[in-house]
């Protein structure tokens, strides 16, 4: 379900996506409701083992991971998912302050709803969610600070867990992240959590399963422009198809054209013609070392407080401080 702003947006992607060189849609219009169940199954699956590793990080190191925040503050989730390892990390706040305040933020009703579900089973726990995208969704929970610590200077600790960060190329997640620390103050935290460099045919396997999973995630998004936008895609006629790109350090996936065909979306009277083998770029997925993610956050302007490895799955959560910058920064 989409607002007339969220409407107005998908279309003007999908129009510009479509006539692009080379043709490509927004890995952020996956998550209709059937996208977002289909991505909850991927990460079930024996060969996607970025949730499972970062759930074993969360698991141990909670603790450690929410330490340096007091009673007071609140947690902000951008891209909540499931709420799962939002809940690891508010049990040990809770037990520390008579409430906890918790921000949702995601574009997706359905993941807003799973999360807002397995909050609701902890104590103590307010929970705000916020149907936006990450920075407005953000700035309208960092503006709520005061109310939430109840007069108090409560830290705001930022969660942008699952390898999220990976669907942004470099530029935009350098952007990313100056945004969120421009949103935060001193004393504030981020939690990232950032997919790891493994071996090709392991990555290839995580993004090409098997079970066809990741295939039905890929080919979604045409059901969604088929059935939002009055297009003609049949599915069909598309393969999913992943591969790695070692010099950019991304998994790509692709939605490739069996054949020659033309097909129509129309609410935006548009035809769009394809070649055999050309493609629509949907996603990509990049994959850093331990060291890249850290730099990352502090030239954002973060300072790394500590990182923990997942040596197994290959997975890293670095927690990044935000400092007071220094005058005229
Ligand atoms: C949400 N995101 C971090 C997932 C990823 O691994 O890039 C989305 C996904 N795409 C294919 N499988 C999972």
């Amino acid at each position: 379900m989409h607002t007339t702003e969220s409407l107005d947006r998908f279309m003007a992607d999908v129009r510009s996506g479509l006539k692009a060189s080379p043709k490509h849609l927004s890995p952020e219009y996956f998550y209709d409701a059937l996208g977002s169940h289909l991505f909850e199954a991927i990460c079930q699956l024996p060969w996607y083992p970025l949730t499972r590793a970062e759930r074993a990080l969360l698991e141990r190191h909670a603790e450690e991971m929410v330490a340096p925040f007091g009673a007071g503050a609140s947690i902000v989730e951008l891209g909540c998912g499931s709420g799962e390892k939002l809940a690891l990390l508010a049990a040990p706040l809770c037990k520390r302050a008579p409430r906890l305040c918790v921000h949702l933020v995601d574009v997706s009703e359905t993941a807003l709803d799973l999360s807002r579900r397995t909050l609701g089973r902890l104590p103590r726990v307010e929970t705000s969610a916020h149907r936006a995208r990450y920075e407005e969704g953000l700035a309208r929970a960092a503006a709520r600070r005061a109310v939430d610590a109840q007069g108090g200077g409560g830290a705001v600790l930022v969660l942008f867990l699952g390898s999220n960060i990976g669907n942004l190329a470099p530029a935009a997640a350098a952007a990313f992240l100056a945004g969120v620390r421009g949103a935060l103050r001193a004393g504030d935290g981020l939690l990232l959590g950032a997919d790891l460099v493994k071996p090709a045919a392991d990555l290839l396997l995580a993004y090409d399963d098997p079970l066809g999973v990741t295939a039905a995630f890929n080919k979604n998004l045409l059901a969604r422009v088929n059935r939002e936008l009055g297009a003609t895609f049949d599915l069909r006629a598309f393969e999913h198809r992943a591969a790695w790109n070692a010099e950019a350090s991304r998994v790509e996936m692709h939605l490739v054209s069996r054949r020659r065909q033309s097909i129509r979306v129309g609410a935006l009277d548009l035809e769009v013609a394809f070649d055999e083998g050309e493609s629509i770029w949907t996603e990509s997925s990049y994959k850093y070392t331990p060291d890249e993610v850290v730099r990352m956050g502090e030239r954002a302007g973060f300072r790394c407080h500590q990182q923990w490895i997942e040596p197994v799955g290959r997975f890293s959560t670095t927690l990044f401080l935000a400092e007071e910058r220094a005058a005229g920064r």
